[in-house]
């Protein structure tokens, strides 16, 4: 059957709405090409499903001059910095010096997608500088959290000069003419069959994300079951592995909800500090002096085994004894959906 338009990988359709953020891409492969080649710097930013990697595809069709890197399966920068040139080398400076020689040679824009998997981005940057000085390539990167970029030293910062591109978060008109276009691709019998009530239901439901694969997706599993009503696109929606993150979220009660935001801000407070990347017990009672110590302790254990948010592990003080609670988000994807749900 030819379902096929509705796969997230296909990717024969043409590009809407993100005409601007192409251009500014496609102006970092043209100055580059230029005779008196300038290098500028990209970050590219939106929510998961916002067109970022589909946008960056287009490009790379038409300026084979790039390596592209994804960090959703590397996670360390040691690991993405030996994909660059393919060496492996163990020694951190023999790995960059060989890498720097390599992209001397290549003349190519480095691409770095899910830059906000990247376990120690402090290091990444750090070598991501030392290459833009010595090789003065240009660098894109892509990610859904900003808020990575706090951890770059002032010197990468000011080095790099990242020019943020933005993708917004597309509305339910943007999702309904996205959908419309795949289902055009579709045999008349086949799109005849998607309800407008329910295409539209799809549409603002993603829309709350922002995200166009989640409105895909809702869309393909409405054809992949043969089922094409609104009570349907609910079904599918709580069979998504972590159904739809803020309905989730606004299934906890206000305490907490408030507790789980004032989490988020504590973290990200410290991250910004350049402080531990975990929370303590006193950090959470220093922001919530309203709760008792019991009731702290309570919402903690609610969100680790209840919700599965956050983990946290005892730590021994060491030689003045005592022991204390390290805790942290359980993994990065909670981390990108609280981003979207209480952005910083
Ligand atoms: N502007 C767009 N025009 C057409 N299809 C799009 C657009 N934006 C997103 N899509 C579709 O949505 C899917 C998810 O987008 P993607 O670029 O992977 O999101 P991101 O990289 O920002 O998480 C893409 O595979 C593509 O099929
Ligand atoms: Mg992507």
């Amino acid at each position: 059957m030819s379902m096929k338009p509705l796969m997230d990988g296909f990717n024969t359709n043409d590009l809407l709405f993100r005409k601007t953020q192409l251009e500014s891409i496609e102006k970092v492969f043209e100055r580059y090409r230029a005779e008196d080649p300038i290098a500028t710097n990209l970050i590219l930013i939106g929510v998961t499903g916002a067109g970022k990697t589909f946008t960056m595809e287009k490009v790379m069709a038409q300026y084979p001059e790039h390596i592209y890197i994804s960090a959703a399966t590397r996670k360390r920068s040691n690991q993405i910095i030996s994909l660059i040139s393919s060496v492996n080398v163990r020694k951190t400076d023999i790995l960059l010096e060989q890498t720097i020689k390599f992209l001397k040679k290549e003349k190519k824009v480095l691409i770095i997608d899910e830059l906000n998997r990247v376990e120690d981005p402090k290091d990444l940057f750090g070598d991501l500088n030392t290459i833009f000085r010595e090789t003065g390539i240009p660098i894109i990167l892509i990610t859904n959290n900003p808020l990575i970029v706090n951890s770059m030293e002032e010197d990468a910062k000011n080095t790099l000069f990242l020019k943020r591109v933005i993708f917004a978060r597309y509305n339910a008109l943007e999702l309904r003419d996205l959908c419309l276009q795949r289902l055009r691709e579709l045999p008349e019998d086949l799109s005849r069959k998607m309800e407008d009530g329910t295409l539209r239901f799809i549409c603002a439901t993603a829309a709350r994300s922002g995200s166009a694969r989640k409105a895909l997706n809702l869309l393909r599993g409405c054809y992949t079951d043969d089922k094409f009503s609104l009570d349907h696109v609910g079904i599918l929606m709580d069979q998504e592995e972590c159904i739809d993150f803020e309905t989730f979220i606004q299934s906890m009660n206000e305490t907490q909800r408030i507790f789980l935001r004032d989490l988020k801000e504590q973290y990200d407070l410290k991250l910004r500090r350049g402080e531990e990347d975990f929370l303590t017990s006193q950090d959470i009672q220093n922001a919530r002096p309203d709760l008792h110590k019991s009731k702290i302790s309570q919402l903690i254990t609610e969100m680790e085994e209840k919700y599965c948010l956050i983990k946290t592990e005892w730590v021994e003080k060491g030689r003045g004894g005592g022991r204390y609670r390290k805790i942290s988000f359980s993994n990065q994807e909670v981390l990108d959906k609280l981003e979207e749900v209480f952005p910083a």
